[in-house]
């Protein structure tokens, strides 16, 4: 399946009708490459890599070994929402794994932002290889790539990296049946496929996570912070109509404490960051409009509710001059 392209004449999936068809046809086309071997695929509860889960376990079923690696650096109710939706909703073959140890122990006392993405990325795939000899008979891994990713790793300016890193003894050929769709065309397959809104729609999360909105060394209390605090934005954020509506927002812990007033006495803990950004291609970015009110609102909850925080600050940093991400 590796050299299939995306036909230049290929009509864009914009119906629900559209999404059937690419869906049916893809089921034909799964069966015929992966006969009755085994299919393994890394699932992270992101939009690609979800939808591939779900077009395969409606293709081969239980022929579909699932990974879920949780690196600790995930959000708030991510894991459980994926063993939810996969295992108890579709009966998916899933394998959860528990590396938050094993990534944070390895992540102690590092503050350099690209060792930090190295470890991550290199212990994800050293978690991932281990499952995978644990299984008999995999002969294929699936993976969500995506037209774009082939667009821009032949261009040059992303190291295409799904596969790759996977060490010797471990070559599968490649299942990937959304290579030629772009993102709002996958996201209707999601959807036709009946994954729930906010895995087809979520914003976008990068691979290392949690673990670049805690900048500096991360520590298990800070990053804690960030969970806490990150869901409470989305909760407002959805309370208020602003989900779907705004590219990315989240929030950051940074390493350094001031003083405060917390329960009449003086505190001294972190601040949350506070960041809203829209854009249309991640290249530059704009800062999103927080109406005042719900500014204020998220000012009281959040040192009310998070551990350790007594203030919060927002971002108005456009990029440039900031990126979005804080690492
Ligand atoms: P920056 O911070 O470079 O982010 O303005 C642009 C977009 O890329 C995402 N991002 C990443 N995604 N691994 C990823 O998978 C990463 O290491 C990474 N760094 C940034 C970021 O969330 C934004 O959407």
């Amino acid at each position: 399946m590796g050299e299939i392209r995306r036909p230049d004449d290929m009509e864009r999936i914009t119906t629900p009708e559209l999404a059937q068809k690419f869906i049916d046809e893809q089921e034909v086309l799964i069966r015929e490459q992966v006969g009755n071997d085994k299919v393994l695929l890394a699932l992270s509860g992101g939009v690609d890599s979800s939808v591939v889960a779900a077009m395969l376990i409606k293709a081969i079923g239980d022929q579909l070994v699932c990974v879920h690696v949780n690196h600790g650096l995930l959000r708030k109710g991510e894991p459980e929402q994926v063993i939810e939706v996969f295992r108890n909703q579709m009966k998916a073959n899933l394998v959860y794994v528990d590396a938050t140890d094993r990534f944070l122990d390895k992540l102690a006392n590092v503050d350099d932002p690209e060792t930090k993405r190295h470890i991550i990325g290199n212990e994800f795939i050293e978690v991932f290889a281990d499952e995978a000899r644990k299984l008999e008979g995999v002969k294929f891994l699936a993976q969500g790539t995506i037209w774009p990713d082939i667009l821009e790793s032949e261009k040059g300016i992303k190291a295409h990296h799904n596969a790759g890193g996977l060490p010797e003894d471990l070559q599968f050929e490649l299942v990937e049946p959304v290579r030629i769709l772009f993102k709002d065309e996958v996201r209707l397959v999601g959807k036709q496929l009946g994954l729930p809104d906010n895995m087809v729609y979520r914003q976008p999360f990068p691979g290392p996570g949690l673990g670049v909105r805690c900048p500096g060394a991360i520590t298990r209390d800070r990053l804690e912070a960030v969970r806490e605090s990150d869901a409470i934005l989305r909760e407002e954020f959805a309370k208020n109509g602003l989900e779907g509506k705004v590219w990315q927002y989240f929030t950051v812990v940074p390493d350094f404490k001031s003083t405060g007033i917390k329960d009449g006495a003086r505190s001294f803990e972190w601040p949350v960051i506070i960041r809203a950004v829209n854009t249309r291609d991640a290249m530059t970015a704009t800062v999103e409009h927080i109406p005042y009110d719900l500014m204020d609102h998220l000012a009281q909850r959040i040192p009310a509710e998070v551990k350790g925080v007594n203030r919060v600050l927002f971002d108005w940093t456009p990029k440039p001059t900031g990126t979005i991400e804080f690492e």
